[in-house]
């Protein structure tokens, strides 16, 4: 019995690791406001495209971004939602846009 609550608890705590959707983040984390519900339709025309792109290097980019390691003149409205996602939130974005065609 005290063996069968410590497998739920257990399964309780790290279920949000394994439920990290990269689809559903993308929605909800506002992703597709600006990059398009595909992620190859921004709202403007000097908004990155993003489907396909190296999940290496979006997932680096977007690292960049938060931490200001990476500013342009266009980097500000990326970076105000970049506090919307931790790293591992960030990997699983990337991962997902990585397979879109
Ligand atoms: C308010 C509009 C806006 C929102 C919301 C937004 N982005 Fe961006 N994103 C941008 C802009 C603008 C850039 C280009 C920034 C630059 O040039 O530094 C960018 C850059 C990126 C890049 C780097 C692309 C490259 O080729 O280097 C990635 C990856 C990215 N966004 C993913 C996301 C993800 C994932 C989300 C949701 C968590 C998101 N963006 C939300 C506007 C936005």
């Amino acid at each position: 019995m005290k063996q069968t609550l410590l497998i739920a608890a257990a399964l309780a705590v790290s279920a949000p690791a394994f439920a990290l959707d990269g689809a559903t983040l993308y929605k909800e984390k506002t992703c597709l406001t600006c990059h398009g519900k595909d992620a190859k339709t921004p709202i403007m025309p000097n908004y990155p495209k993003l489907a396909g792109q190296n999940a290496a290097y979006a997932e680096q980019q977007m690292k960049d971004i938060k931490s200001g390691a990476r500013s342009n003149g266009q980097t500000a409205a990326m970076k105000g939602v970049m506090h919307l996602v931790n790293d591992a939130e960030i990997k699983a974005l990337s991962e997902y846009l990585s397979k879109l065609k």
